[in-house]
């Protein structure tokens, strides 16, 4: 989502975009009904099933009422239930112009992991209004997360065209543009973003990163900027990617891309983390194999970083994926153990993106025994953030100790927070 200088957190990498929490209101308040009135005041209060049952209350009277099904699309989207979501918001996008709500309905689409249909509300939009820069910028994003690069890099720079003193316009064109053998135009675009915001972490993060990267150590050092604007866990983070002859990308897409490529081409995909698809959609596109996705659809099992236990619930609800894919639905010691015993052949590749050492952990302690050298295993918050050496990164070094892994690294990813390794 758009970050503005108000309400832009310290360092925020992944995920762009996503349902509103506060409520809309795209007509004149005083004319709507005292149903949609009060539900919007529930929204705004946080009472979020009354607002529910007061949005519905007002679509049942008005099933074409614009706020009403806008606010109760991103309530749905943000309890996880993304079929009801979707239905509502598809809905919108069929039969609205106005084009805020595209918008509202592009991101909350981005939300359930509906990317091409988020494209298309970001498209249709920025049809209506060329200069809503949130759309703009959520656009660039999500083109670049859909492997459209041409299409990033235009929307990049049409938002630092129209909004030159924004310095989150330049960072997005800085990740548009990122790329790891060819690093002066992206870290110019860095480099805009901290000269028009001196105190904006992740601008000071990724221009350190890539003038690291380009050899500029000192400068890199200087872009960092003062002891304590960014964690010094982050600054851990960023060093240890910065070995000599590493790749980085600048999407979770080309990432996984390369990993593929990297992984043998027989053998099923095994994704650690499902929610509402995304990353098992992809790998079973890109590789043509088999792949086995395993979530509980319950959420983190405990509290991590700033999010509670049950963060990213879909509350049980399965995701659409293509006919290659099977889904284990259950917490992982429920649906590893008996999967592992009958896997016939070694995995190509695991992606994991459970977040939560205790997830991974679980994970490696099933399918471990299973992993050949060979195999690829991309870890989505590897550096992730300030304690990456308690999560994900733990559990793999402690499963290769104890397996007797060669742990090679082939991709520290300081844009996204993956890791890709080849095990040995
Ligand atoms: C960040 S989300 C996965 C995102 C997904 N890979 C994507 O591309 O959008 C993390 C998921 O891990 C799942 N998860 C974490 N620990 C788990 C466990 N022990 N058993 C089952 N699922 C777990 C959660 O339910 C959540 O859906």
């Amino acid at each position: 989502m758009h970050e503005t200088r108000a309400t832009r957190p310290p360092i925020r990498r992944s995920r762009a975009g996503g349902a509103r929490k506060q409520p809309v209101c795209y007509g004149d308040p005083q004319a709507s009904s005292p149903t949609l009135r009060a539900a919007q005041r529930g929204h705004r209060k946080g009472q979020l099933a009354e607002a529910a049952a007061l949005y519905r209350a007002v679509l049942d009277q008005d099933p074409t009422c614009l706020d009403a099904r806008v606010n109760l699309g991103s309530l749905h989207a943000r309890a996880g239930a993304a079929s009801a979501a979707r239905a509502l918001f598809v809905e919108v996008l069929a039969s609205v112009t106005d084009p805020r709500a595209l918008r509202d309905v592009a991101f909350g689409l981005l939300h359930i992991g509906a990317l091409p249909q988020a494209r298309t509300a970001f498209e249709r939009a920025l049809e209506g209004n060329a200069s809503l820069i949130g759309a703009r910028l959520g656009l660039a994003r999500l083109c670049g997360e859909l492997g459209d690069h041409e299409a990033a890099v235009h929307h990049a720079r049409r938002a630092v065209h129209d909004a030159p003193e924004e310095a989150s316009a330049h960072l997005e064109l800085h990740r548009a543009l990122f790329d790891d053998r060819a690093l002066d135009p992206c870290i110019e675009a860095a480099a805009r973003a901290v000269s028009l915001d001196p105190g904006y972490a992740l601008a000071r993060y990724l221009l350190a990163g890539a003038l690291a990267r380009s050899g500029c150590v000192d400068e890199a050092r200087q872009a960092l900027g003062s002891e304590g604007l960014i964690e010094a866990g982050l600054v851990d983070a960023l060093w240890y990617a910065l070995r000599p002859g590493l790749r980085c990308f600048s999407t979770k897409r080309a990432t996984l891309l390369f990993a593929l490529e990297l992984a043998p081409s027989q053998g099923p995909v095994i994704d650690l983390g499902v929610r509402h698809g995304v990353s098992t959609r992809l790998l079973a596109e890109a590789s043509g194999a088999e792949v086995h996705g395993f979530d509980s659809f319950q959420g983190l099992p405990e509290s991590w970083q700033s999010r509670p236990a049950g963060a990213f619930s879909t509350a049980g609800e399965l995701p659409p994926v293509p006919p290659s894919v099977r889904l284990y639905p259950g917490l992982f010691a429920e649906t590893l153990p008996p999967f592992a015993a009958t896997l016939r052949e070694p995995p190509r590749l695991i992606h994991v993106d459970c977040d939560l050492y205790s997830s991974a952990a679980e994970a490696f302690s099933c399918l471990g025994p299973l992993v050949r050298p060979g195999c690829v295993i991309v870890l989505d918050e590897y550096i992730g953030n300030a304690s990456f050496r308690e999560d994900e990164h733990r559990a793999l070094h402690e499963a290769a100790a104890r397996l007797g892994w060669r742990i090679d690294e082939r991709c520290l990813n300081w844009i996204t927070g993956q890791g890709v390794v080849l095990v040995g």
